[in-house]
């Protein structure tokens, strides 16, 4: 079973001018399918609370600072500070995640596959039966 894990992408530049970070070829754990971008969170609201069949993802804060809380099956729980626009958190597919979000975050997330609501497990019991059948 795969585990969540910090990415860190080039960071190209210097202080006065500015950076680039970029995502590509061996530094991503699969081909990209989808992006998505996530902002204007209150920092009262916990996003997520879900995990995934076949999904695999990269977060990353390219703005503020995302608290990512993660769960893989019969695993303790991780949490994971992002506030570099230059790391990423990259999810394995049956990880349970929640994300709480500074008032300024901008989340991107980098995918393996579109967006299909049949892959979601949104329900934390069914997550727990499922894991305790797949991953017994
Ligand atoms: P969800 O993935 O549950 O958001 P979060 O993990 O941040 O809590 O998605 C929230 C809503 O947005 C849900 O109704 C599905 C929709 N959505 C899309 O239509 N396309 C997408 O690519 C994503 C990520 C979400």
């Amino acid at each position: 079973m795969d585990t969540p894990y910090i990415i860190q992408f080039p960071k190209i530049g210097k202080t006065i001018e500015g950076y680039i970070s970029v995502a590509e070829n061996d530094l991503l754990p699969f081909d990209v399918k989808r992006v998505y971008w996530t902002y204007f969170t209150p920092e009262s609201i916990s996003r997520g609370g879900h995990a995934h069949h076949e999904l695999e993802q990269i977060l990353v804060a390219v703005a503020g600072k995302i608290i990512v809380t993660t769960r893989m099956p019969g695993e303790p729980e991780q949490k994971f500070a992002l506030d570099s626009a230059n790391q990423g958190l990259y999810m394995p597919k049956y990880c349970w995640h929640t994300m709480q979000y500074t008032h300024n975050s901008v989340q991107m997330c980098i995918a393996n596959m579109s967006y299909q609501e049949s892959d979601y497990i949104r329900d934390y019991q069914e997550f727990v039966s499922l894991a305790e059948v797949i991953f017994k």
